[in-house]
């Protein structure tokens, strides 16, 4: 069974040294003067005291990201000049990776070993990713009538407001940086209020690199007051935002005032689905870390787990056994696989959808329970005979809880998949090519995983079909969203 160990600190601890605003290259105290505490969620105790922006730092911040874009300094910099700062951002950070990786630990409380072999790698991959597109987007000559020269230029969109979640902070950040750095925009972020540690390091560390004052301003803070702000203020372009449906529908009534260009990736209920003839080892390892990873707080989390059933009682049997021998615990443990939630707010959500499954009749195989009695630990919690109508497999837990459902032929399984508000992901396990293949292109999702999950790369796009999202990020869809077409029309002679 789950235990969790008392924390302990068998990794160093990182320096926190950022924790105030950065505007135009300054690090200064939110204009109120006010703090807000970030805390360790494996024991709950205070990191830091971090600045409290509001409206006022906002439009400090905004003003900064405005003067720099008009300016001209990073928007019409030579563009490969623009990605050879950007290069040197991603080697700073990887210099530094052990310790951005502490950072993530302490502040959100991923295992160690995920921050370092996940998180901050791919930080490094989507910067030089995007380093590589800035002297590469190109418009296009246009073959209209008359004697009359057409052509397109892709500009930068201006400047840009990126509002982040917590779950995967320093990745966010990266994957929202990259594109809107490549294409020449400035920014002003507002990183989650669980979460800002991080950012605030990789913005100390894009100014050490040459990135010019202003492009990168960070001004953290909850989300009602710098977050609206941000959404609000008529010098902002554009709106990149991660997070939970709900924010999104705000936010996009918010931003009409001001007609700004959206981009959203929100949550999900993504079906994972195993055929009888699948690689049933690969399968169950796959699945159980595609909806577990990161302690289930995944946008994309496998986690309607739909099992064909002549494997069903196998797979469900082997599923929980990977489940009670996942070691959670310390996260500066490196042997750790799963750490506490982020906070009291998730914690809470999560154990009030156990409710919920106990309640609607299915099945509460393992888990279900607090871990330990400090720290916000949950047990890996499998529910099995899951039925469709229930709330554990239609809405977002977020959480270290898999719902395992049943399922008898490919028809129908492709109609029980997309009966759902979101289409984030989906995956599919089977050796037989062409049903993969079939039932990749009915899914209704914007990634289709095949003998795969959290299978990502920062060139391949990602983002959802109807309530996961608008919009795609990372490839180079996700560039093109920070990207405004001109169409320039020359009349000859
Ligand atoms: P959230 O959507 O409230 O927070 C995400 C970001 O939006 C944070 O930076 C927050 O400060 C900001 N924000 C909140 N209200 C805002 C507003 N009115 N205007 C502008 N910005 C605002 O998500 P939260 O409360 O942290 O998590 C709630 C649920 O959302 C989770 O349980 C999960 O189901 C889902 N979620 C999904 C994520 C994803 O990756 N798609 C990430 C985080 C949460
Ligand atoms: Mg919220």
């Amino acid at each position: 069974m789950a235990t969790v160990a008392s924390p302990s600190s068998k990794v160093a601890r990182p320096q926190i040294r950022q924790t105030q605003c950065f505007i135009g290259g300054k690090w200064v105290p939110a204009a109120s003067g006010k703090t807000f505490d970030t805390i360790h969620p494996a024991t709950e105790e205070v990191i830091a005291q971090v600045a409290e922006g509001d409206k006022e730092d906002i439009d400090a911040a905004v003003d900064a990201a405005r003067a720099q874009f008009d300016g001209g300094e990073w928007s019409r910099m030579d563009a490969r000049e623009r990605g050879r700062l950007m290069y040197k951002l991603a080697d700073l950070i990887e210099a530094e990776a052990d310790e951005l990786a502490a950072i993530e630990t302490l502040d959100n409380g991923k295992p160690i070993k995920d921050a370092k072999a996940a998180d901050i790698p791919l930080v490094i991959q989507c910067l030089r990713y995007y380093a590589g597109w800035a002297d590469k987007i190109q418009g296009a000559t246009i073959p209209v009538d008359g004697e009359v020269f057409c052509y397109t230029r892709r500009e930068p969109v201006g400047v840009v407001g990126q509002i982040i979640p917590w779950n995967f902070p320093a990745l966010m950040v990266a994957w929202k940086w990259g594109p809107a750095l490549a294409a020449g925009c400035t920014i002003v972020m507002k990183p989650a209020e669980q979460t800002p540690l991080s950012c605030l390091r990789m913005a100390r560390l894009a100014q050490k690199a040459g990135i010019p004052d202003g492009v990168i301003n960070v001004v953290p803070g909850y989300g009602p007051t710098a977050g609206a702000a941000l959404v609000e203020h008529p010098g902002v372009d554009k709106i990149a935002f991660t997070g939970e449906g709900a924010t999104a529908k705000i936010i996009q009534r918010a931003a009409a005032d001001t007609v700004k260009r959206l981009t959203f990736e929100l949550g999900g209920k993504s079906p994972n689905i195993i055929f009888d003839d699948a690689d049933m080892e690969l399968a169950i390892d796959g699945s159980h870390s595609g909806l577990f990873f990161n302690q289930g707080q995944c946008c994309c989390a496998g986690s309607r787990l739909y099992v064909q059933s002549k494997a069903y009682d196998s797979v469900v049997e082997r599923l929980v056994k990977l489940s009670e021998d996942r070691k959670v615990g310390d996260p500066f443990d490196p042997d750790t696989e799963q750490g506490p939630q982020v906070d009291q707010a998730q914690f809470d959500k999560i154990l009030k959808y156990v409710d919920f499954g106990k309640a609607d009749g299915a099945n509460l195989a393992t888990g279900g329970a607090r871990c330990g009695s400090q720290g916000y630990f949950v047990e890996p919690t499998v529910f099995t005979d899951v039925q469709d109508d229930m709330r554990i497999a239609r809405e977002e837990i977020f959480g270290p809880v898999l719902s395992v459902l049943k399922f008898d032929d490919v028809d129908e399984i492709a109609k029980r998949a997309n009966d759902t508000d979101f289409g984030l992901a989906a995956a599919v396990w089977t050796r037989d090519i062409s049903k993969a293949h079939r039932l990749a292109a009915k899914l209704r999702a914007g990634t289709v995983w095949v003998n795969c999950y959290n299978q990502f790369d920062s060139a391949a796009p990602f983002g959802g079909f109807k309530a996961s999202g608008i919009g795609r990020e990372l490839g180079e869809e996700g560039l093109a969203a920070y990207t405004e077409n001109k169409t320039v029309t020359v009349k000859l002679g």
